[in-house]
């Protein structure tokens, strides 16, 4: 595996690389886990050549979050990739990504799915994250890149990017990855504590239980809303919110609407989770 930390070497080498073939990217901020290594195992099987990035993005955090505590492992995560067969790992200094001040820097915004659940919970974060996955694209120049599920309204997001900005890029989805007991990988489980952990797979399960239930054909999805929501509060969580939506736009569905998302993000101490299901009835 190559690493590189700058724009020069990075563009050389994939122009390289996309005469003979083809590049998958996979855009990550480290502290990798099992789920990230599943999108490299699938830009693997999807294209000749793998690259992935690392780079904790300063543009996407709110204030107070945990962008200076928000875990950095460049050694470890170095060999994980190498252990995927990973070609290229790409991961920049600050002022390669972002020369200028923050305020300067030339944002791309998608209207509408920004501002929506996590975007109206974390005012600006989805506009940090186009910015960044566009610049990203530019830079690394890739045929196809993968994303998670697990950040379903991120995936969303690109996606849109993708397609209004006439892109050249193939955004590819991939499951999300859970541990044994249904949480779904984070890098941000880490902040949980032993009694957090052993809590924190039951938004997975009440999730389930309102996918469930539309599945039967149950409509009230308001009813289900506030139910879910009122179940995570009993068991210790501070809900932002847990939404049932169209799963091709995330707008409110009418009754008998058969592609559905169920989204939920929620504090367990100082861990904000996040998890979707997506379902077709
Ligand atoms: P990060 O949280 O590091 O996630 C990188 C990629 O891994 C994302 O596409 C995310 O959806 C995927 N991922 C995370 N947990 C997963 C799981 N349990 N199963 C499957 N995939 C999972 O998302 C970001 O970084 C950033 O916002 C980024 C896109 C890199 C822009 O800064």
């Amino acid at each position: 595996m190559i690493t590189i930390d700058e724009l020069g070497g990075l563009r050389a080498q994939v122009e390289s690389w996309r005469r003979g073939g083809n590049v998958a990217f996979v855009p990550t901020m480290g502290n990798l886990h099992a789920g990230h290594l599943s999108l490299v195992r699938v830009a693997r099987q999807l294209a000749d050549r793998v690259v992935v990035s690392i780079f904790v993005n300063p543009l996407q955090f709110g204030v107070g979050e945990d962008f200076e505590k928000y875990p950095r492992t460049l050694e470890r995560d170095m060999a994980m990739l190498e252990g995927e067969g990973t070609d290229l790992l790409f991961a920049p200094p600050l002022d390669v990504m972002y020369a200028k001040p923050q305020d300067q820097q030339t944002r791309v915004e998608v209207p509408g799915l920004s501002s929506l659940l996590c975007g109206a919970c974390r005012p600006g974060h989805f506009v940090g994250v186009s910015t960044v996955v566009c610049k990203l694209f530019n830079m690394v120049q890739p045929d196809i890149a993968v994303f998670g599920k697990k950040d379903f309204q991120q995936l969303m997001v690109i996606r849109r990017m993708v397609e209004d900005l006439a892109m050249p890029v193939r955004v590819v989805g991939v499951e999300t990855m859970r541990e044994s007991d249904g949480l779904a990988m984070s890098s941000r489980n880490g902040y949980l504590s032993t009694e957090e952990r052993a809590i924190a797979p039951v938004l997975h399960r009440v999730l389930s239980g309102i996918a469930a239930r539309l599945r039967e054909g149950d409509d009230d999805y308001a009813g289900l809303q506030v139910q879910a929501t009122r179940e995570l509060e009993e068991n210790g969580f501070g809900p932002d919110y847990v939404a049932i939506r169209k799963s091709d736009d995330l707008g409110e569905p009418e009754p008998g609407e058969a592609r559905l998302v169920v989204l939920a993000a929620a504090y367990l101490g100082k861990a904000r989770l996040i998890d979707n299901i997506d379902l077709t009835r």
